[in-house]
């Protein structure tokens, strides 16, 4: 397979790092989570992976009474993440800095919550759970959303997109099954709503891709970019029942 260009890349970011997130959820998905976690401290000491531009960084500091540290690999995410954080006046208990998640160089079981949206698949479940395992306390909590199959035979088109983007994807019974064997106990797990997908993502999405077509009207290179970007949308309009986004909400035993 190709790599992407990097012209793909300059496209995707002024695409992406524009959107409210980078990724399906919601405040309510978010909420939802936060309650089946049922006794984290009053302020508990978070950790947001793969924040992208903060989104439900935002959430969780307006739902929780906890301190957050955000990271993200992706430093103009960080940097508006940074600006949003100044602007609501959050910076004494929410902080936001670059760094991999795979190597996150912070003490060991010192989070009582972690959280991630969309993002552990960029380093596989089975090899980001263990990292997680190891910062939380025990009796911490593991929140996350990863996309997962939820019907067979998924047209080619669908396949050739999560073959690019995320071939090792399963079946929600495959990640409980990574839960169990990185030693967690699962909670519960629900299906994000279509509202999660389009509301602060893909319609932004189109509205951005719209927009952009005017400047770039006389660059054929940036104009097949931007149809590119725009079939991801359109995929899920057409074929939203073969594959879906979940929340799963899992603890770190205490005695384990
Ligand atoms: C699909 S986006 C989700 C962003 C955000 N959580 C949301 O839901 O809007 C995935 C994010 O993971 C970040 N990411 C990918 N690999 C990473 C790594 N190794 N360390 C830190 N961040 C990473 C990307 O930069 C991107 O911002």
């Amino acid at each position: 397979m190709t790599p992407p260009s990097p012209r793909f890349w300059e496209i995707f970011f002024e695409v992406y790092e524009s959107l409210p997130r980078q990724g399906p959820g919601s405040r309510v998905c978010a909420a939802e989570a936060l309650r089946s976690c049922p006794d984290l401290p009053e302020a508990p000491a978070i950790l947001d992976l793969g924040c992208g531009v903060g989104a439900q960084t935002l959430h969780l500091a307006e739902l929780t009474a906890g301190s957050i540290l955000a990271i993200d690999r992706h430093a103009p995410s960080i940097r508006r993440l940074n600006a949003s954080l100044a602007e609501r006046g959050l910076v004494h208990r929410v902080r936001a800095q670059v760094g991999d998640m795979a190597h996150p160089e912070l003490p060991p079981e010192s989070f009582d919550l972690i959280w991630s949206e969309g993002a552990l698949y960029n380093l596989g479940l089975a090899n980001a759970l263990p990292i997680c395992h190891g910062l939380l306390r025990p009796g911490g909590y593991l929140v996350f959303t990863d996309a997962v199959w939820r019907k067979q035979n998924p047209p080619a088109e669908v396949r050739a997109s999560f073959e690019q983007d995320y071939p090792t994807m399963g079946w929600t019974a495959d990640v409980k099954e990574t839960i169990h064997a990185c030693g967690f106990e699962l909670l519960r797990h629900f299906p994000l709503p279509d509202a999660a997908w389009w509301d602060d993502f893909y319609t932004p999405m189109e509205a951005r891709i719209t927009d952009l077509r005017g400047p770039y009207a006389r660059d054929a290179e940036a104009l097949g970019i931007l149809d590119q970007l725009a079939q991801e949308p359109e995929m899920h309009r057409r074929f939203s029942d073969y594959y879906g986004y979940e929340f799963f909400i899992a603890r770190r035993p205490l005695s384990y």
